[in-house]
């Protein structure tokens, strides 16, 4: 059956990213002019997504806001004849239907997904984390639907990372079952580096089965005392088939402000203008 479906978690303090987070949810920070939760909606979108549920904080309406018709400035801009900004306005608020859903605690990643049930149902459903940036085509998500479709059950995105990242990852056991697809053999979240089963990490991007919803809903708290994702994921292995893929595409962790400077680089390298700007700018290093 097709994924119909997206849970795009945003309601995170955003610690990575202070000050700047103390008033600007980070799902609305730019890459040049683009905030992720844009990025993060328009993949849905490109991969059939119809609902999108943001599980927001308390007072990230602005969020929300973002997907909501702005007569006064579209009128504006049909006034002034810019069809090319008023086309592309309409166009992401009509992509995909956006559902707000509120977590008013923080407890985690497993926690915030949980609360999205009431919206997706008992049916297959995609998770999209929008710091993890991924450009390609056919899309990450797309590329993860594909596996599902192949090999059933739940699909992870996965590559290999750094050994510095490993504890600040979801990290992955898996054997080789095909070109860039892996079996599932089990799944720690933040390890030691020395308790580590590899150095393949969860990246951003999952289609899971409702199975997962089960193990959420016990609501047992794991690394950092939060509840979390990685361990009901981990737990449906042997209920349900569940792969890793490794996608292809650059990818970039825009949730801190180095990735954040490398996504705005790689949007800016595809653009002749700012590419120049660029090269500029560091030949005066
Ligand atoms: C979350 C997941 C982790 C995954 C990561 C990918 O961690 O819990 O398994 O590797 O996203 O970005 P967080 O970034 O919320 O700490």
């Amino acid at each position: 059956m097709k994924v119909r479906k997206a849970v795009i978690p945003i309601a995170g303090l955003g610690t990575r990213f202070l000050p700047v987070t103390r008033s600007v949810p980070k799902a609305l920070l730019p890459v040049l002019s683009t905030p992720l939760i844009h990025y993060a909606v328009a993949e849905a979108a490109e991969c059939g997504i119809e609902t999108a549920a943001l599980v927001i904080s308390p007072g990230m309406e602005g969020v929300t806001a973002y997907f909501e018709s702005h007569h006064g400035l579209e009128q504006a801009l049909a006034d002034r004849g810019r069809d090319d900004l008023l086309a592309q306005q309409r166009a992401i608020r009509e992509a995909v239907e956006i559902v707000s859903v509120v977590q008013s605690e923080a407890r985690g990643l497993g926690h915030a997904v949980h609360l999205a049930k009431s919206v997706v149902g008992r049916e297959t459903f995609a998770v999209i984390l929008p710091d993890d940036m991924i450009w390609n085509r056919p899309a990450a998500l797309q590329q993860l639907m594909q596996v599902h479709r192949e090999h059933g059950g739940s699909v992870i995105a996965a590559r290999a990372v750094a050994e510095e990242v490993i504890p600040s990852k979801g990290i992955i056991d898996a054997k080789p079952i095909g070109e860039r697809v892996h079996q599932v053999r089990g799944l720690v979240e933040k390890p030691a580096l020395e308790d580590a089963p590899g150095n393949l990490s969860i990246i951003g991007r999952y289609v899971l089965h409702p199975a997962v919803f089960d193990h959420l809903a016990a609501g047992k708290a794991g690394a950092g005392g939060e509840i979390q994702i990685t361990d009901a994921i981990a737990a449906t292995i042997g209920e349900v088939p569940l792969s890793a893929c490794e996608f292809e595409g650059y990818h970039a962790d825009a949730g801190e402000p180095q990735g954040m400077l490398l996504a705005a680089l790689h949007e800016a390298a595809s653009d002749r203008e700012l590419r120049q700007a660029v090269l500029d700018a560091i030949g005066d290093w």
